[in-house]
Parts: C-alpha cells; structure tokens; sequence
C-alpha cells in the first residue's frame, strides 16, 4: 500500500508537471459543473487533462502535449477519431437537407435501419432508434416486461448497460455483496427485489438462478462480449444455453451489443454465434460519432410499443426529441456502410493490432518478473478481437467472468485502475482500464510507441512495487 502511494505520488507529480494548462481549466469547470465535467470515468484522479483536437489514433491537450488513444469516444471510434470518411460526408451537409434538427421524418433512418437489419440478417425484426444505450436497454427491458406480463431482470453480474432502474444492481464488485449490491440511491427497493444476477459463462450457475426464478423473470440481458465486465467473449456453450433456457422458460433473450456491435465482424457478434436473440441493442459507433442507439428485435415485441394497445399494456417507447436526428443518422449509415464494405481490410487489421497490444503488453511486463493478463482476446468464435484489458493477477486466475477481473482479492484493482493509468499518461498514451480498443488508424508506429510507455511502466513497478 504504501509502495503503491509513493509510486503514485512520483506519478501525478509528473502528470502536473506536463499538464498546468488543463489543471486552470479544469479548476474552471469545477466552479460550475459537479466533479467538473459529465461523466465520471473522464474525470480521473487528480484531474483529466482537457483536449483542444483529435485525429486518427491521436489526442492533443492544452499544453501541447500528445496521447495515443485506447478509450476512442468510449470505443464508439472503430476508424479513429474524426475519420475521413465521416468529415466527408459533413462537408456535404447543408442546413437546408435537415443537418440541424428538424423534427419530421427523412429517408436517412430509413437507410440505417435496412443497413443494419440487412448485416443482422434475422427475419421478421424490426428497428427503433433512440439515441443512447441507456435508453435502448431501459427500453428493452421494459418491452420485454410488456411481452412477458413479469417483472423480474435477470442479469450478468458485471454487466453494464446504463443507469437505468431495472439495470442499477450488479456492476461493480464490492468485496462484502460481490455483484450483489445496488449500484444507485434512488432505485426502489421493490425494483432492486426483482433485479437478479448470474455469472457470466457459467451455464450451471444460469440453469441454478432460472430453475429458482424462470417463472418471474421476463428477460435475460447479456453482453455476448462483456465490455467493462472485463472484454471477455462468452463461450458458445454458454450462448447456446442462455438461448434454449430462455426459450424453455418464456424468458425474453436481450443481447446488449453497445461494445461488440459491428465491433467484430460488420454485423452483431451474435451472427458469429449463429444465434438470434428476441431483442438487440446497439449503441457507440452505430452512430458515426453521434448520440445514436438501438433497439432491434422481433417484430411481435417491438410491437408492444405500438400506440394502438392499451396504455396497461404497451410501453411508452415512443418520444424523444431528437430520436432519428438526420445528421445523426446520416453519418451511422456512412459508419456502417464503410465497416460493410470494407469489412476485409478492416477487421483484420484491428484484430492483428489488439492481438500485437495484448501478446506485448504481457512481455514487457513479464520481461520484469510482473505476471500480466491480458483479456480481450476471442476464442473459437470470435476469432480476432482489437479489445484489451490489462489485469495483474494475483492468484491463479481463468478470466472468464467478470469477478476475475474485478475482485480484488483475485486482480490487482487499484494497480491497473490509478498506477498504470497515470504511468501511461506521462508516457503518451491514454488507456481505460488498463486497455481499450485499437481503432483501424492506430498503425505499427503507435504501437511501439505503446509498447515503449508500458514497458516504461513496468520498469516502474518493478522499482517501486515488486
Ligand atoms: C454494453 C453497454 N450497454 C449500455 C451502455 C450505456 O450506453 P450509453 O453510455 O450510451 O448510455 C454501455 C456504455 O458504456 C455499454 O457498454
């Protein structure tokens, strides 16, 4: 403990050093923003640093200073940051064709909708946008309730799919509760009641809660790649089951595909595992860098939100102000029409790089006698994967569920989350959770200068920690 605050205190007086600027303006934001700024995860310890452009792989501050980028709009930036294919077609906007909001409907949704539904490639399902993944999942969640007549969620622990009600238990791991523990103040007690969690990847563990429960649960939502959890894949198997154990119990099968979606492959990962969920949300870089998301699914639940029904029984998933947005959706098509076309060049590429960043990582680090794991590779099905997350075991550990990565009697939390997070901002490179995604603009010249920084950080430890 003590080794570790040393550390960090050589750390973040490197990190002040190279950042002056952005400690003004952040001392700014935080006269009239709580925490200054909007989403915590940006605003890291002691203070982020506050960026004036991006391009490609790259971040620049307001003291000049230079970051590769691992986070890429929270992984919604699979072609790098302001790719030329999407600042091509804004230069083609013009406010008379709706690139500010109207607020009638347009041809562009239209032409995102068949795009997707055409890459998902399931019959008889049908789209709704809205325009984040919160939204899509609450809605999910709530269509499901209408389909089924229950109440009850079944989810992963370690599942994250926004801040809403149904969904606030269960993300993060707390060394009492484990993934037991209400995530939010404000979440009724009677809806925590209703929330119920199971591991990711064990089938027995999922037979056990739905043998107890199938018949109050109306849905069973599932990362089939888990992002925060810990990037990693579900086995077939496991899919396999969820599928028939839904089907067995009447339970609706919800895969939330915010992070893998057109991540993979230019489709849902589901299509790798041959397997058609009764709902799907999509989110982050469906959008082309807008606020864009998705729930599709099959038409006979999607209908529940119809205005026909009885307001008992349909969910009101029907507003949204700027729900569909032209420009929105107009550079979602760009996004996914580029990933489709360019499908071969693309997902290779990035899978070879993450492959590169996850085998390298674990060598420099353990080059210095520091075991390192690195999550985010595929498996039998998902067979290349541009995620990765750094974990430093501390047993021995599978990482096949989201405890492994996040209990701290099992991983070294704190080392990944604040140490190696600074170490590698004073070297240039900006990580999430220890990692995060290779765009298709990180080239082999990024990577060894990533290579370099953790390998740097390693030498760090090794001084200071091991
Ligand atoms: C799997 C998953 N679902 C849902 C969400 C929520 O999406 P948003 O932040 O757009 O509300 C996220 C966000 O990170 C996510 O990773």
């Amino acid at each position: 403990m003590i080794k570790i605050d040393k550390l960090l205190e050589f750390l973040e007086a490197q990190y002040r050093k190279k950042t002056k600027k952005s400690l003004q303006i952040y001392r700014r934001a935080q006269r009239v923003m709580v925490q200054g700024g909007s989403h915590s995860l940006r605003l890291f310890s002691p203070y982020p640093f506050i960026i004036t452009r991006a391009k490609g792989p790259m971040v620049y501050d307001f003291d000049r200073n230079a970051y590769i980028d691992y986070w890429q709009g929270h992984y919604a930036n699979i072609l790098g940051h302001n790719p030329k294919v999407l600042t091509d077609e804004f230069k083609r906007f013009s406010l008379e064709d709706g690139s500010l909001h109207t607020g009638f409907e347009g041809e562009s949704q239209i032409k995102l909708a068949e795009l997707l539904l055409k890459q998902l490639g399931h019959k008889d399902y049908r789209i709704r946008f809205t325009t984040s993944g919160t939204l899509a999942t609450m809605y999910a969640v709530m269509l499901s309730q209408a389909y089924t007549g229950r109440d009850g969620v079944l989810k992963i622990g370690g599942g994250w799919h926004g801040a809403s009600p149904y969904l606030l238990k269960g993300v993060k791991y707390y060394p009492q509760a484990g993934f037991e523990q209400a995530e939010s103040a404000g979440v009724p007690k009677e809806i925590l009641r209703k929330i119920f969690t199971t591991r990711f990847n064990d089938g027995d563990d999922l037979e056990k809660v739905l043998w107890r429960k199938g018949s109050e649960i109306a849905c069973l939502i599932v990362e089939p790649f888990l992002g925060v959890g810990g990037f990693l894949a579900a086995s077939q198997e496991y899919l396999d089951l969820a599928r028939a154990l839904t089907e067995k119990y009447g339970i609706v099968l919800i895969f939330d595909e915010i992070i893998s979606g057109f991540r993979f492959c230019p489709s849902g990962v589901q299509k790798l595992y041959g397997i058609e969920p009764d709902l799907s949300t999509f989110g982050k870089l469906i959008g082309g860098g807008h606020a864009v998301s998705a729930v599709a699914g099959k038409s006979e639940i999607l209908e529940k939100c119809l205005p026909q029904g009885s307001a008992k029984l349909r969910v009101l998933f029907e507003g949204g102000t700027f729900s569909s947005h032209t420009q929105y959706m107009r550079a979602g098509y760009v996004m996914l029409k580029s990933l489709a076309d360019q499908a071969s060049r693309i997902y290779p590429k990035i899978a070879a790089t993450g492959e590169n960043l996850r085998r390298r990582v674990e060598e420099v680090f353990g080059d210095r006698g520091i075991e390192v794991k690195c999550t985010g590779d595929g498996n039998d099905v998902v067979k290349g994967s541009s995620l990765f997350m750094v974990n430093f075991p501390l047993k021995r550990v599978r990482y096949t569920s989201a405890e492994d990565v996040w209990n701290p009697a099992l991983s070294h939390v704190r080392l990944k989350e604040e140490v190696l997070k600074l170490a590698l901002l004073t070297e240039g490179v900006h990580v999430v959770h220890g990692g995060g995604a290779a765009s298709a603009a990180h080239e082999e010249k990024h990577v060894e200068q990533t290579i370099a920084a953790y390998s740097e950080a390693a030498r760090l430890f090794k001084k200071y920690l091991y």
